[in-house]
């Protein structure tokens, strides 16, 4: 079986995650802090934050930055819900402005058009592995004083070019906070698993605490109890004393998970390189193919910066006589796996009941769910493989719904 998405773990990651487990630390020990500097070293940011998983990263960027009540936090509909449920969990109005037809990824135009004045954040995500149109969309929403978070749980090791310069994902300025997941099918990963990095002192600060219970064990920050609320004097502090200042979570990732982290970031760079080669096959099997619209770049300079998640054609079902359900049935018959990737997040019924959002919102984004149809990618594929994979698509789209199946 080829699924959309797989992992890549060889015999160094394996004895990485060994080694931990023979140690004398599984949670919170030395790998979290490696794992945090390696990882900023590689994408050049001042703080990297491992949590236990991408959504718990977007949901502590929401807290650092102050996202509550009375605010609108703009996001891409073109994505999991976990982008758009963060601002939620603050209590926060999600709100979606459409995507590019190029990109898929949010509209900078569509977003300027779509701005209410309550608007305190972008969450702008980068669809398949492709940058969002960072530049412009920040540039706006400074404009507003509103907060931008790059959601690059599809992106981590990306770069983009921008007026001749090269940037990495997790760096650059046009981002407050950037949020990744190392979730399996994903780029690189740790299991489960999340990072928020960021330039801003402040952001990290409050980020870090809030990973933890909001519990610090820093003496430069005690705020110092006294003996009337605690019955002993700030003399008394000693090893055992920490204090809680904000009510936060248990967000914390485990040594196990980041050895891996650590491995996988070792050998993220060729995970990349080999998923650039195998969209750059695909693209040339399904050149011209009718019915099919291959990815595209809106910036071609990227060719050999994007760090490709997923593989997504946009397919004229209608047009070629077939059902998406078929098609996905007659692939998985044959050994292939496929996702649709994503459902409009204002279409699902959760935000259909809460926010009335209806059908007709994002017109770019609901046309393209219809004709989306993500197709197998990670870096273990064989060239033979993706031929296969090719070759079989188009098959199917080449036969009617009720013909004979030959293929
Ligand atoms: C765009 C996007 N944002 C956020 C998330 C949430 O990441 P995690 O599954 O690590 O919580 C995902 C995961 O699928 C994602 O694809």
């Amino acid at each position: 079986m080829l699924p959309y998405g797989h992992q890549s773990i060889d015999q160094q990651d394996i004895d990485a995650v060994v080694e931990v487990l023979k140690s004398d630390w599984l949670t919170t020990g030395p790998a979290v802090e490696q794992f945090e500097t390696q990882f900023a070293n590689h994408v050049g940011c001042k703080h990297a934050i491992a949590v236990s998983n991408g959504t718990a990263a977007l949901h502590l960027a929401m807290l650092a930055a102050d996202i509550g009540a009375g605010q609108r936090v703009i996001t891409s509909p073109n994505t999991f819900v976990a982008s758009a449920n963060a601002a939620a969990f603050v209590g926060a109005l999600p709100d979606f402005s459409d995507i590019d037809p190029v990109s898929y990824n949010l509209c900078p135009q569509a977003l300027q058009a779509n701005w209410q004045p309550d608007t305190s954040a972008v969450v702008a995500v980068d669809y398949a592995g492709q940058s969002a149109e960072m530049p412009a969309i920040a540039e706006f929403a400074r404009s507003q004083n509103a907060v931008v978070i790059e959601d690059a749980c599809h992106a981590t090791g990306g770069q983009f070019e921008h007026d001749g310069n090269i940037f990495d994902i997790g760096s650059h300025p046009w981002a407050d906070m950037t949020i990744f997941s190392f979730h399996p099918v994903k780029t690189m990963t740790t299991g489960e698993g999340g990072m928020l990095t960021t330039n801003n002192d402040e952001f990290a600060a409050k980020a870090r605490l809030l990973r933890s219970h909001g519990i610090t064990r820093d003496p430069n920050r005690f705020q110092g109890l006294t003996s009337a609320t605690v019955g002993h004097s700030d003399s008394e502090i000693g090893p055992w004393y920490y204090e809680m200042h904000s009510l936060g979570y248990n967000y914390r990732i485990t040594d196990l998970q980041c050895a891996l982290g650590i491995s996988q970031l070792n050998r993220l760079r060729s995970f990349i390189q080999r998923r650039q080669e195998i969209v750059e096959i695909y693209n040339e099997l399904f050149a011209d193919t009718e019915h099919i619209v291959t990815p595209k770049l809106r910036n071609p300079r990227d060719r050999e910066l994007t760090s490709w998640h997923l593989y997504t054609l946009q397919i004229d079902f209608a047009a070629a006589g077939i059902q998406r359900t078929e098609i996905m049935q007659r692939l998985g018959q044959k050994g292939i796996g496929t996702q649709v990737l994503y459902i409009p997040v204002h279409l699902q019924p959760w935000y259909r009941e809460n926010y009335g959002y209806a059908h007709g919102k994002c017109p770019v984004a609901e046309k393209f769910y219809t004709r989306s149809l993500s197709l197998p990618l990670f870096p273990t594929m064989e060239n033979n493989d993706v031929e296969y994979v090719a070759e079989k698509v188009k098959i199917h789209l080449n036969q009617t719904a009720t013909s004979t199946l030959v293929a």
